[in-house]
């Protein structure tokens, strides 16, 4: 909550759809006039050349000849996405708030029409002094442009009483991976992990095949249904790559710390897919330790985690580190071997193998989400598990809690583990 620091517009209220308990009298308003006049053209008419002022000369041989409906160089209207005014976000009964994040709040909410549970993400405009910020723009249009089964779903926009209001209105999923890993009893099995790791790169390789760069990989990112299936969510820092850049190149400042790519952390500017694939190696290891693989405080810490665990870049592994922009600014440790065997001491070679190859240093090496998800990591046994056999637990996003066990009497540690299994 932001302090009252004097008179605020009235485009800077909050919503009274997110402060307010009783919502419905808005539900009924009448729908407020719109500018438009009556003599306006139909949405898909073209503007004709009578609008203008012409000598009735002219006009009569203009009259004359059969007009196009529309200019030969813009396509017919029909192939423009169709534009309708955004719905009222009053058109939902706000249920519960999930999680405040670095951009937005989200809550929980019910189609007051259709029944159906969704979450809406407030978009923070409220400190904008520009407009409507890109970043949103960017959010919204990649989830659009992104749709798939294990992306999550958008359904519309809404708008709130001002313009400082708006949300993103996406299918409700129950947990999301960094929540459910911190309450799970006991790390994913080998088989959960692979259908995990098929359905993460499932939905980045079909964002990277539609020219978009997520940016922001990890496991509070990435939501999880009670059916097995995971959705890659907040879309908050991604961008379309490809597009010519402009002269300061792409930003640095992305991706959460833990999960971002050296090259990144060394001053590059002009990244690609890579970075993306470094975060969802991150993530694997996350999934079968149990806790992120890189839990640094700062950027020079996490460069020499990195380093440590992976051993220091050599001219084999990593032929460019020396142009990397802050490369002379890092003392290299002594050269020592990749320690990933010693972290993983439990994962089949072919396992190791993917998760060397995600975290390879050299960008241009580092494995595409496309060829990872034909990685014989995928077809050796253990077999992923249908996502159908998963177990379910208890959504925090929905603010179902865990049943305390009846029987009082157990030590507390065995308590507390009779808790957590008794969802399984
Ligand atoms: N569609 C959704 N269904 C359920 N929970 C969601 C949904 N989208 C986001 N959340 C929850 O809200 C949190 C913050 O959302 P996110 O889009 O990541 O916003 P931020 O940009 O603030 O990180 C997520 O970590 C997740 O717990
Ligand atoms: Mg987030």
């Amino acid at each position: 909550m932001s302090d009252a620091t004097g008179p605020s517009t009235p485009s800077r209220k909050r919503s009274r759809w997110d402060i307010e308990e009783d919502i419905t009298p808005q539900v009924d308003k009448p729908v407020p006039k719109r500018r438009t006049k009556s003599s306006a053209a139909a949405p898909n008419e073209t503007p004709t050349p009578e609008r203008v002022a012409t000598p009735p000369v002219q006009s009569q041989s203009f009259i004359a000849r059969p007009q196009p409906p529309h200019s030969r160089y813009v396509p017919p209207r029909t192939d423009h996405p169709s534009f309708t005014p955004s719905r009222s976000v009053y058109c939902y009964e706000r249920l519960n708030s999930i999680e405040e994040g670095s951009y937005g709040v989200v809550f929980r909410a019910r189609d007051k029409e259709t029944g159906d549970i969704v979450a809406l993400k407030k978009l923070k405009l409220e400190e904008e002094k520009h407009g409507f910020p890109i970043t949103a723009l960017r959010e919204i249009n990649s989830l659009m442009v992104c749709k798939h089964e294990n992306v999550v779903g958008i359904r519309e926009v809404v708008v709130g009483d001002t313009l400082t209001q708006v949300f993103i209105v996406m299918d409700f999923i129950e947990h999301d991976l960094k929540t459910l890993l911190s309450i799970m009893p006991s790390p994913f099995l080998q088989s959960e992990v692979k259908t995990l790791m098929l359905q993460l790169l499932a939905a980045v390789a079909h964002c990277h095949e539609r020219w978009i760069l997520h940016r922001d990989l990890k496991t509070s990112n990435l939501l999880m249904n009670n059916r097995g299936t995971i959705k890659v969510a907040d879309f908050g820092l991604a961008r379309r790559y490809g597009d010519p850049v402009g002269v300061g190149g792409l930003t640095q400042l992305v991706v959460t710390l833990w999960y971002r790519a050296p090259e990144i952390l060394l001053g590059v500017t002009t990244y690609s897919t890579a970075v993306d694939m470094w975060s969802v190696g991150c993530i694997f290891a996350e999934l079968l330790l149990n806790e992120p693989l890189f839990q640094a405080k700062g950027e020079i810490e996490m460069i020499s985690m990195i380093f440590k665990l992976l051993g220091p870049p050599t001219s084999h592994s990593w032929a460019d580190y020396h142009t990397m922009p802050l490369a002379k600014t890092i003392t290299l440790p002594s050269p020592h071997p990749s320690q990933l065997r010693q972290k993983f001491p439990y994962i089949t070679a072919a396992g190791l193998d993917l998760l060397s190859q995600l975290l390879a240093y050299n960008p241009d090496m580092r494995i595409s989400a496309e060829e990872a998800l034909k990685h014989p990591y995928f077809t050796e046994s253990p077999l992923p598990k249908h996502p159908d056999l998963f177990g379910s637990f208890p959504s925090a996003a929905a603010g179902e809690k865990r049943r305390k066990p009846d029987s009082p009497s157990a030590p507390a540690r065995v308590a507390e583990y009779k808790l957590l299994t008794e969802f399984d």
